[in-house]
């Protein structure tokens, strides 16, 4: 068990210090260095991130090389301003995303830099609000999005979030817009045992994108936004193969902006280079965060397709947006470094080879009693955790038992990804796990015993209050 790992989660007592820390009724470990896999904190604990953070440290911690290389321009210089300069960095990590991205991205594409995810989603939004401004398609203003999604934290990308509880204490501030079903299919409205894969039910959840546009006017809806496989908000729900296809179909009929929020699927999370590549799908837009920098300095981008760029170029020139932060240097030079590490060592290509055993030993944890369904692409899954595993039926929200299992699971040295809500908002628990992409053979095998003997502490306390 961890030194101090009580103080991880614990909600009695405050902490005299000035940090607005998440919860301030909690107290955090001080975390002091990371190396692969393993973080460390000051009380001596260590612990296998499982996690890659927040989905973020794809690469693991402590890269030497993406230090020096954030270092060397550090010593150039820190920060220009993109209304005076653009960096070689910049330029050079604008041309390594548009590389690896789908082909519609290779031809007069462009990418805009943020300091991260929600900037990303944010600026997606606002790009393509401008770009039918420039087209003289005023009217469109319309963003439709699903439930139980996470955009980020930022009011435009709250607004299209559809997740009630982080929207509801902001409810006033956020624009009211149309949200469709989620492409759940381990709880498809059908009532399949395990998951739904039929191709009816999966075009039928797409068909309410059709039925969206038609209900605002097709001539009021500036674009559709969704996650390709959905993270936090219901923990690596992939949709079925005939879904993402007939979304793009239904776009290009309305002239509706397909924006993929790839902050957590892109750049090899699911064992593709984005999580459309696995539909062969093509976006207009493409926001991308966490994995870019590998969290080495804060970065996310905005891909734009070329027909989305020329609608600028031959109009005003201008995208009237910006951040202070927009391309820093040192973060493009982290971003730089980090994509040359993810395509010289082929991590993507060793996450897709990995990822059969990856799940085969996932699905080995539905011995246990509260594992309800295992799901997810590459090394991006999740568990969902349930009471009745006939019936679906999940444990009480006051339970909180994805906080439960992160809570055992630190114990055990083990960092996992918590997240709730994901029924209905309120009710649906599940837990991620998405290690770095360099993790070992060994390092892997300590994951599944760690994990496991924390389902077992969990489904025995269970079981013991049932
Ligand atoms: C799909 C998705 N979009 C947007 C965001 C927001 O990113 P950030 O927290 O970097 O602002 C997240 C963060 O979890 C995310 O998972």
């Amino acid at each position: 068990m961890c030194r101090g790992a009580d103080r991880l989660f614990s909600s009695e007592g405050r902490i005299v210090s000035s940090f607005f820390f998440r919860n301030l009724k909690r107290s955090y470990p001080t975390v002091s260095t990371g190396s692969g896999v393993w973080v460390r904190d000051t009380a001596g604990n260590t612990y296998l991130d499982a996690s890659s953070g927040a989905i973020v440290a794809n690469l693991g911690h402590g890269v030497e090389e993406i230090n020096q290389a954030i270092c060397a321009q550090l010593s150039q210089i820190a920060f220009a301003h993109t209304s005076q300069f653009v960096s070689q960095a910049g330029l050079d990590l604008a041309a390594r995303i548009g590389a690896l991205a789908p082909p519609v991205f290779r031809r007069g594409a462009r990418v805009y830099f943020t300091s991260g995810g929600s900037e990303s989603v944010e600026t997606a939004l606002k790009m393509a609000r401008a770009y039918f401004v420039e087209l003289g398609q005023d009217s469109r203003a319309t963003v439709i999005s699903r439930r139980s999604s996470y955009h980020g934290s930022t009011a435009g990308a709250l607004a299209a979030t559809g997740h009630p509880a982080r929207r509801k204490p902001y409810l006033p501030l956020l624009k009211e817009q149309p949200h469709i079903s989620p492409a759940y299919s381990y709880r498809c409205r059908c009532g399949a045992a395990g998951s739904c894969e039929s191709a009816a039910c999966t075009l039928a959840l797409a068909d309410e994108l059709e039925q969206a546009i038609l209900a605002a006017g097709p001539e009021r809806v500036m674009a559709f936004i969704a996650e390709p496989i959905v993270g936090a908000a219901l923990g690596a729900a992939v949709p079925g193969p005939l879904y993402w296809p007939r979304v793009r179909e239904i776009c290009t009929r309305y002239g509706v902006l397909l924006i993929a929020d790839e902050v957590m699927t892109g750049l090899g999370r699911t064992g593709a280079n984005f999580g459309v590549d696995l539909w062969g799908v093509e976006p207009d837009i493409i926001a991308l965060g966490k994995g870019l920098a590998a969290g080495y300095l804060p970065l996310g981008a905005v891909l734009a397709a070329g027909h989305v760029v020329a609608a600028f170029e031959s109009n005003s020139g201008v995208f009237e947006h910006g951040f202070t932060y927009s391309g820093h240097p040192a973060a493009c030079a982290a971003g730089l470094a980090a994509t040359t590490i993810l395509t010289r060592e082929g991590l993507v290509q060793k996450v897709s080879a990995q990822e059969r055993e990856f799940f085969a030993r996932l699905n080995e944890l539905r011995r246990f009693d509260v594992v309800g369904d295992v799901r997810g692409r590459g090394f991006m899954a999740g568990i969902e955790l349930v009471k009745d595993r006939d019936t679906k039926e999940p444990h009480p929200a006051a339970m909180r038992i994805s906080q439960l299992v992160a809570r055992e699971s630190a114990a055990r040295g083990l960092l996992i990804y918590p997240g709730s809500g994901s029924i209905d908002g309120h009710n649906g628990d599940h837990v991620m796990i998405a290690p770095p992409f360099t993790i070992t053979d060994a390092e892997m095998d300590e994951l599944f015993l760690r994990l496991g003997q924390t389902l077992e502490i969990v489904t025995a306390s269970v079981l013991s209050r049932a």
